[in-house]
């Protein structure tokens, strides 16, 4: 028995003297057989002890025991001890000053970057940002803006409509009457937001366009502040000094009634294609606006006046980016997007 003794003695130290020297994952897994697999010597001498004398057994299996425990402590740590000097290893040929490796994140729609720039420039110059409804009524969409039903102006626009007589907005002006009615004077406002036409789509028209609408209401407004305050807007967008030139033209919600036009910037008014040899580019309608609107809104004509404006965002977005066609923008084409 003591012999038993001694050979469990042995197999603990030198199991415990081979755990310290092994290193990786592959020689662990060797040793553990070796000292505690089914044909390891202490399992037979485990098994043995059936065997042996009575008056032995107990010391032997008390022995056995403690040493299969200590074995058991010892392989677990070195496991431990091998995974951690791995991962450290493999830390070491990590580079954590080498840039992060270029993700395709996408990109931001160019109207939606134009959008960002429109709302920056007008926040900069004391307007408020709405946002119109996508479907709105009859009243907000025309009545309210001196359009009643059967009016012939109303052809001015395409207009899709639902069973139900509501209608996708033609333009953002539908907010005009709500923003009248929501704040008091003075009111600087624009709402940006899609505007949709029933029209044929060709490279200057879509059926879904975004628009910016734009009004400033307070005592003694003329149209000088509305000229001055485009001209101010379209410069800094195109960060650059832009003439402009008003001309007459007719919407119902605005008295006088104009057409603006902004000298072109793509050839700086010498003649090109965009502007067909004219120097100037058609780019929004505005006005006074109208006093049928300001009363339905609310406010007094007589002591107040205002003016309105509307343009087309991906127009903008075309001349700054030279776009030779509006379709582009919803054809989901990420050739185009991603040049942005
Ligand atoms: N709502 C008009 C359009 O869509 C543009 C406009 C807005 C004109 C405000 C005058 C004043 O055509």
């Amino acid at each position: 028995m003591s012999n038993l003794l001694k050979e469990l003695e042995r197999i603990e130290k030198s199991g415990l003297a081979d755990l310290k020297k092994v290193n990786d994952l592959k020689g662990f897994e060797k040793l553990r057989i070796e000292y505690l697999g089914r044909k390891s010597k202490l399992t037979e001498i485990l098994r043995s002890i059936q065997s042996l004398p009575q008056k032995d057994r107990p010391a032997v299996g008390k022995r056995s025991n403690e040493v299969r425990t200590s074995l058991e402590t010892g392989f677990t740590k070195t496991q431990s001890r091998i995974e951690q000097e791995f991962s450290l290893e493999r830390a070491k040929d990590i580079d954590v000053t080498v840039p992060a490796a270029r993700q395709h994140l996408g990109h931001i729609h160019p109207n939606t970057q134009m959008i960002w720039r429109i709302e920056d420039v007008f926040q900069l110059m004391g307007f408020e940002v709405f946002e119109p409804y996508d479907v709105d009524d009859d009243y907000h969409n025309f009545t309210s803006l001196n359009i009643p039903e059967g009016h012939p102006a109303r052809d001015i626009w395409d207009t899709f409509w639902t069973e139900e007589g509501f209608m996708p907005i033609t333009h953002t002006s539908s907010m005009q009457n709500r923003v009248l009615r929501k704040r008091k004077p003075p009111i600087r406002a624009v709402v940006i937001g899609h505007t949709f036409r029933n029209e044929r789509t060709d490279p200057r028209h879509e059926h879904t366009l975004f628009q910016c609408e734009g009004i400033y209401v307070d005592k003694g407004i003329t149209l000088s502040d509305m000229i001055g305050t485009l001209k101010t807007f379209f410069s800094k967008i195109f960060e650059k000094d832009v003439n402009v030139k008003v001309d007459p033209d007719y919407f119902p919600f605005v008295e006088p009634g104009n057409g603006m036009a902004l000298s072109c910037t793509l050839c700086d008014q010498k003649g090109c294609r965009v502007c067909k040899y004219t120097g100037w580019l058609e780019i929004l309608g505005c006005g006074m606006i109208h006093p049928y609107v300001l009363k339905e809104g609310g406010i007094d004509p007589d002591v107040y006046s205002g003016f309105a404006w509307g343009f087309g965002v991906d127009r903008l977005v075309m001349l700054r980016e030279r776009i030779e066609d509006i379709r582009h923008f919803h054809s989901g084409d990420l050739r185009f997007i991603r040049q942005f």
